[in-house]
């Protein structure tokens, strides 16, 4: 696997590929790999000829310095992971490379950037837009793969392909969770032994409020959600919302909608978690 640190170099390398013909993957991340990642550059590397994933811990995305500061990083095991599941390119650029002037463009995505994460992070989804709009540009990619534990940056991300006109398919992938059930991410490595002990509450409800919804209203399911995650010590709930999985805006009844999806955010700890739960999906 090739360590690529500038965009001209990994556009020469691609432009080769592109040449003899070969499709690009390319799964975006911001390192502190595990097997959620690898699960997605697996995916690619069945689906396309060359996969790149991209290694950049972008500062535009944050909306609390601290957080950015704390960010988990570790190239090296980045680089073994990619190299045990295939990856041809680790593009790893430093944020001068990414941003050699400030990226002053704005995005509006509403109404889908202005639920959920939208009021509790602001600026975040322009700073996603912005990074992976420059990582699209940059890669030309034919697929791009995103997990969808960001249940919401994965509709805003098929958003801005649509109205920035671009040619390529966006790959959404299913969470995947350790074995007791918590989802998968970077940031679970943060979290203290209680802590991560802790943690498995949200899982849990989630999956028992799947059963408890077959009786209930949906209002009654969103509250049995929030009830138990705030009986809970440790906790601190941001929002559990139940939405339309296409529009993510928030759904009254079950009858509302063939696609039906509840999202959670909650600070274990310091350290912020999300999840989510399908009630509803008609394929
Ligand atoms: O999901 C992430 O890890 C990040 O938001 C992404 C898509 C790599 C952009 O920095």
């Amino acid at each position: 696997m090739k360590v690529i640190r500038t965009i001209c170099e990994l556009k020469n390398e691609l432009d080769l590929c592109r040449e003899k013909g070969k499709s690009i993957g390319l799964v975006p991340t911001m390192g502190a790999l595990h097997a959620g990642h690898a699960s997605l550059v697996k995916r690619s590397v069945n689906e396309n000829d060359v996969t790149v994933v991209s290694i950049f811990v972008n500062p535009t995305q944050f909306n609390d310095k601290n957080d950015l500061m704390n960010y988990p990083r570790d190239l090296d095991a980045d680089c073994r992971l990619l190299d045990g599941v295939g990856a041809a390119i680790a593009f790893a650029p430093e944020v001068e490379e990414m941003y050699p002037e400030p990226d002053t463009r704005q995005f509006s995505f509403a109404p889908l950037d202005e639920v959920m994460e939208g009021p509790f992070r602001p600026g975040h989804f322009n700073g996603v837009a912005q990074i992976v709009s420059k990582l699209f540009y940059a890669v030309e990619p034919d697929r791009a793969y995103f997990g969808e534990k960001d249940f919401q940056q994965l509709a805003i991300i098929r958003e801005m392909v649509r109205q920035l006109g671009l040619k390529l398919d966006i790959v959404g992938c299913p969470i995947v969770r350790e074995e007791d059930g918590l989802a998968m991410s970077s940031r679970n490595m943060l979290l203290t032994a209680e802590e991560r002990t802790r943690a498995l509450k949200i899982s849990r409800t989630l999956f028992a409020s799947l059963d408890y919804a077959k009786e209930h209203t949906l209002q009654q399911t969103k509250a049995f959600v929030e009830e138990a995650i705030k009986a809970t010590e440790g906790f601190c709930l941001e929002y559990y919302q139940i939405v339309d999985g296409n529009t993510l805006q928030p759904v009254e009844q079950w009858s509302d909608s063939d696609y039906i999806v509840g999202c959670i955010a909650l600070f274990c700890g310091k350290i912020r978690l999300i999840d989510n739960i399908k009630y509803k999906e008609v394929r």
